[in-house]
């Protein structure tokens, strides 16, 4: 079934392209599909958090912008730097979540402070079961650096106390070899760059074209890039079939780095389906990002890396490692969930060749 791939709301724009997915593997999403074959459970499934009978908090903290730039430092958005502080109670064992006493009367909240090298970076007040609360901070103190920093958020309430980590990449100003900057807002999920045309001025919308290989011919695929640049257009690379070849992946990334209307990065196209290896796309992403001015080792380069996820729950935090933006499959309105008409099977969770 060939579905059309949509980039969710957060990055504001929307493209396009025809899959594959006549594979020749015997299973998709760990799957049999074929009515010959046995039923086997994939396994793979996400985790089921435990549920609690007390309330928990699980704190978590995250710069707004990734990456940060020298420019940065004069921003006139004065919650551009800062750090995002989401502190919802919860009764179920999700990500960092630990018990929390909460008072009968309602209280002050959170004294929240985040500090990288034990010093602090920035402190507030934060409401408990809130989210998205922005703690500013000048970027001033800090000096810009490929290796990102590490950050420690404690939150206390009352006599007890709470920690969080993250990490912020305030990366040097691109080498002559980079072409343009792609920061991701976490404020609101929106991407930001310069104008596609490389003739400079301030970060846009973005409308992201994302051409789908093989490309016939380098000079085929040169003329394209170079129409679309001219036209304003940003540039979704994609390497599926190529991602996994680390060769390959280095001549690419060195190919395009340069452009100006690079937007970001694509890696591997439904990777679950195909059951790549599990770490296959965070191998991939380190890479990428270690020849686009990151350290290689999970700090962020200066376009982020995108891939399509398709089974619906099949080894999702694995292959999502690998990716700072994770896009869907939107089928077709109307399409057959349950039943393969190309096998004349069902699918349900154990057996059959839908996602
Ligand atoms: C926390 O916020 C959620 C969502 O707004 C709400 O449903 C829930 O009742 C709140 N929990 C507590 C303990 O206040
Ligand atoms: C990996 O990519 C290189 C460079 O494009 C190519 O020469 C090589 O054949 C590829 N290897 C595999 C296993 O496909
Ligand atoms: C990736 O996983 C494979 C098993 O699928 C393993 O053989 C390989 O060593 C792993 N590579 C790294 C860099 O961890
Ligand atoms: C899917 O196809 C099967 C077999 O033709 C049919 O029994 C089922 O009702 C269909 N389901 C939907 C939602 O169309």
């Amino acid at each position: 079934m060939p579905p059309i791939e949509i980039i969710p709301r957060p990055l504001s724009l929307i493209l396009v392209g025809l899959l594959a997915v006549g594979s020749t593997a015997q299973t998709w999403c760990g799957k049999h599909y074929s009515p010959d074959l046995p039923v086997v459970p994939p396994g793979g499934n996400f985790p089921i958090p435990v549920r609690f009978d007390s309330p928990q908090i699980a704190l978590r903290c995250s710069p707004a912008i990734r990456p940060y730039l020298p420019e940065d430092v004069a921003s006139s958005d004065t919650t551009f730097a800062s750090i995002i502080i989401d502190a919802p109670i919860t009764y179920s064992g999700i990500s960092n979540a630990v018990p929390i006493k909460l008072p009968s009367t309602t209280s002050t909240g959170l004294e929240v402070r985040v500090t990288i090298d034990g010093k602090t970076l920035t402190r507030g007040t934060v409401k408990l079961n809130s989210t998205k609360t922005l703690l500013p901070f000048s970027l001033r103190n800090l000096q810009p650096r490929k290796t990102p920093y590490d950050i420690s958020c404690t939150a206390s309430f009352s006599t007890q106390t709470f920690h969080a980590t993250s990490s912020l990449s305030y990366l040097p100003n691109p080498p002559s070899t980079i072409g343009s900057v792609t920061k991701m807002d976490m404020r609101t999920g929106a991407l930001l760059a310069r104008p596609a045309n490389g003739k400079g001025g301030p970060y846009t919308p973005v409308f992201p074209v994302h051409p789908i290989p093989s490309f016939g011919s380098l000079t085929a695929l040169d003329l394209v890039l170079d129409e679309m640049q001219q036209a304003g257009l940003y540039l979704m690379y994609d390497m599926r079939g190529t991602y996994q070849n680390k060769t390959s992946v280095t001549e690419q990334v060195n190919r395009i780095k340069s452009r100006p209307n690079l937007l970001l990065w694509y890696t591997a196209d439904e990777p679950d389906g195909t059951t790549d290896p599990l770490n296959a796309t965070s191998i991939s992403s380190n890479l990428i990002k270690s020849l686009d001015g990151g350290d290689g080792k999970g700090g962020v380069g200066y376009h982020p890396v995108s891939l399509v996820l398709n089974c619906q729950d099949y080894f999702f935090n694995e292959y999502t490692r690998g990716a700072d933006i994770v896009m869907q499959d939107a089928y077709t309105i109307g399409n057959n969930a349950t039943f393969s008409t190309v096998w004349n099977t069902v699918c349900t969770k154990d057996f059959g060749d839908c996602g």
